[in-house]
């Protein structure tokens, strides 16, 4: 539905009704296109670090980066390998943040049977 992954981020950031004051937390290795989403919209992204063993960003460091200001979590399944998107969505359902996969480097990738990028959404 989208030329690119980057007009799709860009969509789902506006989708997210981000605003300036707005915190958005985003995988601290990734394509430039997952920040850049986010500062169109205003909002300040925050980095957190990823793991060693999916490169993907470490729900630990989710939690640790948790403000009242935060609105919003993008993910990224890095090289095709899942995230702990589990943990991510839990996290997000306690704390009321919308989830964003970015899913550019998950083309016929799966988690437990599903496409990476079609994790169900908690709202
Ligand atoms: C993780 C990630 N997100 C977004 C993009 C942007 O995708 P596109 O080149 O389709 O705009 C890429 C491209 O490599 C990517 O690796």
């Amino acid at each position: 539905m989208t030329p690119s992954c980057t007009a799709a981020l860009e969509l789902a950031a506006l989708l997210c009704d981000l605003s300036p004051g707005d915190e958005v937390i985003v995988p601290s290795y990734t394509f430039v296109s997952t920040a850049n989403a986010v500062v169109k919209t205003g909002a300040k992204p925050v980095f957190v670090d990823i793991r060693p063993d999916t490169l993907g960003m470490d729900a630990d460091r989710v939690e640790e980066a948790l403000t009242p200001r935060t609105r919003a979590v993008f993910v990224v399944h890095c090289a095709g390998v899942a995230c702990q998107i589990e943990r991510i969505m839990a996290l997000a359902g306690d704390h009321n943040l919308l989830v964003v996969e970015d899913a550019a480097q998950g083309v016929n990738a799966f988690y437990r049977g599903r496409a990476l990028g079609s994790i169900p959404t908690n709202r």
